[in-house]
């Protein structure tokens, strides 16, 4: 029989390389599809590479044909929220019309399976200390609602044809393959444990606290950190089910608990046995005190078990990587 494919886009980004690596060390026929803009080619290990956009549908069609692409991972997109906001058509145009367009190609070449890449992003600021999947999606910037649309896209794209699904909503993703060889690379970081990392390898001055007067424990902000190998086993267990015959579902991954900002830094303060240096501002408009994924669904539908469920593991696979990264300049 002939080995059925899967095309991951933006497999050279910093989650899907991570979901790539276990996909192919499964032994799957892969292809990755990314337009290198934030990611970079040494971190795709398995399966065929190509250089090409998602929203150029004559490639996407040819890939989806050429491979006998049975599923679609689609990671690729912009992320960075504070980018949204000062040009949110960029990410309308990346995140939701290109998608679009991939999806137009998954129709037409009779794709079966797509797992969406989507994010907490979509619940804004939700009322309560959980977020359901049942919980308004009420995004509260671009980038955000570039994620919502997609959704829809699929859920009605699903509804008129045997295209079946499963959406992510990611909490906060961080930490790095466990065996070092792949890991966080973005330029520009926004996120805390990847940022906290780069200052105790001294690649930045200081961590700016955003908020220490929220109705929180230690008054910062909490999150819900998922180790990014956790997280790439989710699709993997996604796609399993999706292969079983599972209908389509929308799923949170995150570990159900969170960590406060001061939470983190001791952490990462421990794991490299020294302070960073640390400066505290006002509340950041949007923050919402505190974001934790519910649970139970992803429990009682994938056969998910997550290995990594420690801050302490998390940080220091993030400060490992932040190191070898420290070898190798012209990619950090
Ligand atoms: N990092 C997080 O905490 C987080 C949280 C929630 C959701 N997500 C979602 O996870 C996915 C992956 O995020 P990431 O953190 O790995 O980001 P990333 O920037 O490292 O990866 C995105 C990849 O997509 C590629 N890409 C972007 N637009 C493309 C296009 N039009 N055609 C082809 N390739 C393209 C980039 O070059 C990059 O390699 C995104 O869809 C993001 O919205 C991430």
């Amino acid at each position: 029989m002939k080995q059925r494919g899967v095309l991951v886009t933006g497999g050279a980004g910093y989650i899907g390389s991570h979901v790539a690596k276990q996909l192919g060390e499964k032994g799957e026929k892969l292809v990755v599809l990314d337009n290198l803009s934030t990611g970079f080619k040494e971190s795709v290990l398995y399966g065929n590479f190509v250089e090409g956009d998602t929203g150029d549908m004559n490639l996407v069609g040819r890939i989806l044909k050429d491979y006998a692409v049975e599923s679609v991972l689609h990671f690729a997109a912009h992320t960075i929220v504070p980018e949204s906001v000062s040009n949110p058509l960029k990410y309308y145009g990346n995140n939701t019309c290109k998608t679009r367009n991939l999806l137009q190609c998954c129709a037409e070449a009779g794709v079966k399976h797509l797992i969406f890449s989507s994010t907490a992003a979509v619940y804004g600021i939700p009322e309560g200390d959980y977020a359901e999947e049942t919980s308004p999606t009420q995004p509260i910037n671009p980038y955000g609602s570039s994620k919502l649309m997609s959704e829809m896209m699929l859920r009605d794209l699903s509804a008129a044809s045997a295209l079946t699904h499963v959406i992510l909503r990611y909490f906060n993703v961080a930490g790095s393959d466990p065996d070092g060889k792949i890991g966080q690379s973005t330029r520009n970081a926004t996120l805390l444990i990847k940022v906290a990392a780069e200052v105790a390898v001294h690649k930045r001055e200081k961590l700016c606290v955003f908020g220490t007067d929220y109705p929180t424990p230690d008054g910062t902000g909490v999150r819900d950190y998922i180790h990014v190998s956790d997280l790439a086993d989710a699709h993997i267990q996604a796609l399993a089910y999706l292969r079983q015959g599972g209908r389509s579902l929308t799923l949170n991954c995150g570990y159900g608990h969170g960590y406060s900002v001061r939470q983190v830094i001791d952490a990462i303060n421990k794991v490299n046995g020294a302070p960073i240096k640390v400066e505290e501002y006002p509340r950041r408009p949007g923050d919402p005190p505190q974001l934790v994924a519910a649970v139970q669904k992803i429990h009682d539908v994938l056969d998910w078990h997550p290995k990594y469920d420690d801050l302490e593991f998390i940080v220091k696979t993030s400060l490992d990587w932040e190191q070898k990264l420290l070898q190798r300049p012209a990619s950090a």
